[in-house]
This record gives structure tokens, C-alpha cells and sequence, in this order.
């Protein structure tokens, strides 16, 4: 089983960016830029990495982020990922950033996007990596600093294929910010959103509903609304769930506990994906590998969400039908 995972040929749809800045590059990155951390050394980053929830992750996070600085290190950032992705047989990968987390340093959004799309350029030419870039909202913050972000993002738009919701769920509802993803659909956005992951499942459906989303990242907790179960398979709406991620930040208990399995018998489209890996311990492939082992899963299971990763995504449908496996 593990080595059909790593031979596969595989999307991924939910990686932020930010979330794959491995704790060695970080110390590269921090030295390069005369950064002060508060680890003194790779190991005790490495074992700062234990969370309660989703806000105990994200505030390790955000400090984390603040060794980017100029183009050059988003680029740095990103061909370490796609290097990583190479090794883990992903051919295509979207890829969520969050700009306000630097833009509120200081840091212009022309520096993020070029350092960014340059990487994934080199990585279509030399690695054969195919790639959409996502621009997430970060939705503890307002409406206001999310439309000036949104235009900043009209101004790149040939970069930037959907716009997509994350950061502290609860309490931050999708109807917050139904305005904003309003403009960006009629600019010509795909629409994506965090939703169901420690949030309620009426998160959800706001998202559908309100937010006009072609996916939902995460999106377990639809389970506590059988509708919403049913809609989500009738209507074939896409989840990005990411096993290691929901573990560490304490939505299940354990892989043992995972519900994405169910969610699978009962027809919904899921997707596997690593989400943060270089803060939960694992890339694309040990997603993979932890779940079926946990949850006895078939090849065919595999197989089933490896597919759903391709039909899911913002390929073209010519593009969809290339990369399909037996
Ligand atoms: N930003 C990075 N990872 C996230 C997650 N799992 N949920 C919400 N926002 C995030
Ligand atoms: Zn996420």
C-alpha cells in the first residue's frame, strides 16, 4: 500500500504556503534577515510544535511567517514545496497564501505574488509541476482589510485563480464576508473557503450558500447535519480533508476516530491533503498512509480519492481527463 501511495500520480488542493516553511529554512531565513526567534535552535522549534486547537497553531504560525521578508524568500518558501511535492509524485498543486499576514509587516503584496508565482513558474519548466495559486482572507481580521486586499489581488489576477477563506474559524462566520467574495466572483474569482473544521456545520452551508464556494476546506463537521451530508454527496461539493492536521489541532482524538471513511461510503467527493505539513508532521504521501492504516483502507479508497483530488481541482476538464487513474 505505501508504495502504490508514492508511486501515484496525485493533486494537492489544501497546502498553505506559510504552513510548509520547514523550521530549518525558517533559521535560514531568520539569519538572512536578522530576525530574532523565539527558539533557539530547529529541535526546540520542532518540539514547540504541540497544539490544543486550531488558535494555539495559528499564533506559532503567524510568528513563524515573519522570517519572509522579500521576493527572494517567497520564492525560497515555494521551490522547497514543490521540491517536496516532486519527490511525493503531486502533479498539480493549488496552493493557498495569505497575504495580509505579511502585508500587515510591511511587506508590499507585489513582493508575496512575484516571489510566489516565480517559483511555481520554475516549477511547471522543471519539475512538470502544473499549479493554481488561491489567495486566502485571513477572517479574524475585517471586511475592510479584506476588500483592500481583494484589490490588490484584481491588480494580479492573471496569478491568482480562486480566493479562499481561513484562519480562526469560530466566530467568524462565511456571512462576514459575503460582500467581499461577491466582488470577487463578479471579477472572475473561483470561490473557495475553510468551513466545518472546528466550526459548526451551519458554517457550511453559509459557505454554499453565501459564498458561492466550488469546495470546502475541511468540512467535518458536516457530519452533525445528516442534510447537509446528503447535499454535499447529491451535488458532488468537493472536501479538502486533512488527517494529520485534524489530529494535531484536536478536532479527533485520533486517525482511529476520523470520520472521512463514513463520509466516503456515503458518496461525498474527498480529498486528501496535508494542510500545514511542515508544522503537523507529514507531506502529501504520509496523509495518505497514516489514514489507510488507521482506517483500513482499500487500494480502491485510494485510488477513489487520488481521482477525486484531479476532479476536484481547478484543471480544465481536457486537463481532468490526462491525469485520471485506472
Ligand atoms: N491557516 C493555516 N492552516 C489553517 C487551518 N488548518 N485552518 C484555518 N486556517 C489555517
Ligand atoms: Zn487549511
Amino acid at each position: 500500500m505505501k508504495t502504490l501511495i508514492k508511486q501515484l500520480p496525485k493533486a494537492e488542493l489544501h497546502i498553505h504556503i506559510e504552513g510548509s516553511l520547514e523550521p530549518e529554512l525558517m533559521f535560514k531565513l531568520a539569519q538572512r534577515n536578522h530576525i530574532k526567534l523565539p527558539f533557539n535552535s530547529v529541535e526546540e522549534a520542532k518540539q514547540a510544535y504541540q497544539f490544543n486547537d486550531l488558535q494555539s497553531f495559528l499564533n506559532i504560525y503567524y510568528q513563524g511567517a515573519n522570517v519572509l521578508c522579500c521576493e527572494e524568500d517567497f520564492y525560497d518558501l515555494t521551490w522547497h514545496y514543490l521540491q517536496k511535492a516532486k519527490e511525493q509524485n503531486i502533479c498539480h498543486t493549488e496552493i493557498f497564501f495569505d497575504p495580509q499576514t505579511h502585508t500587515n509587516r510591511k511587506v508590499p503584496f507585489t513582493v508575496i505574488i512575484t516571489g510566489i508565482s516565480e517559483a511555481l513558474k520554475a516549477g511547471k519548466e522543471r519539475l512538470g509541476i502544473s499549479s493554481h495559486l488561491i489567495l486566502c482572507f485571513l477572517r479574524d481580521l475585517s471586511v475592510e482589510s479584506a476588500f483592500e486586499t481583494l484589490n490588490n489581488a484584481i491588480k494580479h489576477s492573471d496569478k491568482i485563480k480562486a480566493i479562499g477563506l481561513d484562519s480562526a474559524e469560530k466566530n467568524n462566520p462565511p456571512s462576514k464576508f459575503k460582500p467581499v467574495f461577491d466582488q470577487a466572483r463578479a471579477e472572475g474569482f473561483l470561490t473557495v473557503a475553510h468551513a466545518g473544521e472546528e466550526g459548526e456545520a451551519d458554517y457550511i452551508w453559509q459557505a454554499i450558500n453565501l459564498l458561492k464556494v466550488s469546495r470546502i476546506d475541511h468540512g467535518v463537521r458536516c457530519i452533525d447535519d445528516p442534510q447537509l451530508v446528503n447535499y454535499l454527496a447529491e451535488k458532488q461539493i468537493p472536501l479538502t480533508v486533512c488527517p494529520l492536521s485534524n489530529v494535531k489541532l484536536k478536532v479527533f482524538n485520533s486517525l482511529e476516530e476520523h470520520n472521512l471513511k463514513l463520509l466516503l461510503e456515503q458518496g461525498l467527493c474527498i480529498t486528501i491533503n496535508s494542510d500545514d505539513p511542515a508544522y503537523f508532521g507529514g507531506y502529501l504521501n504520509e496523509n495518505f498512509m497514516a489514514i489507510a492504516e488507521a482506517l483500513n483502507l482499500t487500494e480502491n479508497d485510494i485510488k477513489k480519492m487520488i481521482n477525486n483530488s484531479f476532479k476536484a481541482s481547478f484543471l480544465d476538464s481536457a486537463e481532468k481527463e490526462k491525469l485520471y487513474i485506472q
